[in-house]
């Protein structure tokens, strides 16, 4: 498209033969005094084997929700209510306590928002990523564990002398590879990085995004990469999932969703992206998000729809294909 600034990944070569991650049907409600928000309501999808989904949507619409539930990190008040998550062939959903301690970092880790706030200030970077090989590994040969580390290091593009270095004395974008060091330290199945590299600046951004692409092409690890920013995912992801509201309202590869986006909210999304080329007026859409505790019946985003019609405010679209891969709940696309 035109009126963008940046290039969109060519790199979709990913077969969906190889399902690495299976989310069928996901609620996650938060109890309330005033009745359930219903962060996550009714969301199926799937990760391939070495691609990078991105999971956009405007805040609150339940992306770091989905991510916790897959974590199985969902924390009190919120709880899963319903549906079934697969990874790499496990039920996630009935882990125990026991079970999910080593399923988290070896098959699946998470780069949380605000990631390089988490690090340990006392803790030298070696000593915090030697925590997580031996948690998981038990006690390790010192010689071979510092070898292990610097080449996670490398991997991440950070400097020998990082090793010894605390937090404080790394910059954002260094810490936020640290963070994606001990992400990959076990080599899981899938990373969930939510918005990765928000509290950066370009320059560091783009840095961080080369990291999380050198890791998925040189580990082959999958990831789900949350965010905002469409100019990053259309850098680095090779399929893209848009929520609204706790609904999943289209899925398509990254050229796709750019090019030919189908859901009315997704176009709107894309037209809003700043271009360089044209100078034209920031396109509004009236009206809020509704209250996530009573969702209209219907259509989950008919309130600021432009095409809002009869038979939308009846009965909720369910995701259908459009074209190979792409998929939008809309009835648009829908013969009556
Ligand atoms: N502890 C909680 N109690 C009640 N509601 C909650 C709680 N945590 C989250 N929510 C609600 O769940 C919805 C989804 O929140 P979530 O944090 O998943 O959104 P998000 O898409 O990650 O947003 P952002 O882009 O701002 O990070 C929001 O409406 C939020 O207000
Ligand atoms: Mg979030």
């Amino acid at each position: 498209m035109t009126n963008t600034v940046f290039s969109i990944s060519s790199q979709n070569t990913v077969s969906p033969n190889d399902i690495v991650l299976r989310v069928e049907h996901l609620k996650v409600y938060y109890a309330t005094p005033l009745g359930d928000v219903r962060a996550v309501d009714d969301v199926s999808f799937d990760v391939y084997q070495g691609e990078i989904l991105g999971l956009v949507g405007e805040s609150g619409c339940g992306k770091t929700t989905t991510a916790m539930a897959i974590l199985r990190l969902v924390q009190p008040p919120g709880r899963i209510v319903d549906g079934h998550i697969w990874l790499d062939g496990t039920d996630v959903v009935s882990l125990s306590e026991r079970e999910l301690r080593r399923f988290r970092w070896e098959k699946i880790s998470l780069i949380p928002q605000g990631a390089m706030n988490s690090l340990n200030p006392v803790l030298r970077v070696s000593e915090q990523i030697r925590d997580v090989i031996e948690d998981h590994e038990g006690r390790q040969p010192r010689k071979a564990l510092k070898e292990r580390i610097l080449e996670l290091l490398h991997m991440v593009g950070l400097p020998s002398r990082v090793y010894d270095m605390y937090p404080h004395e790394l910059s954002g974008g260094m810490k936020q590879r640290v963070c994606i060091a001990m992400a990959i330290a076990l080599n899981p199945t899938l990373i969930i990085a939510d918005e990765p590299t928000s509290a950066l600046d370009v320059v560091v951004q783009r840095v961080v995004g080369e990291t999380l692409l050198r890791v998925k092409e040189q580990l082959g690890i999958s990831m789900i990469l949350i965010g905002h920013d469409m100019g990053l995912m259309a850098q680095l992801a090779d399929r893209v999932a848009v929520m609204y509201a706790g609904h999943l309202v289209e899925i398509a590869p990254v050229r796709q969703l750019f090019k030919t986006p189908q859901h009315p909210y997704t176009q709107l999304l894309i037209e809003a992206i700043p271009s360089i080329k044209e100078r034209k007026p920031l396109k509004l859409t009236e009206g809020l998000t509704h209250d996530l505790r009573n969702p209209p019946q219907g259509c989950i985003f008919q309130s600021r729809c432009p095409h809002v019609m009869e038979r939308c405010r009846i009965h909720p679209p369910s995701l259908q294909e459009v074209s190979p891969k792409h998929r939008v709940a809309c009835y648009l696309y829908e013969e009556c």
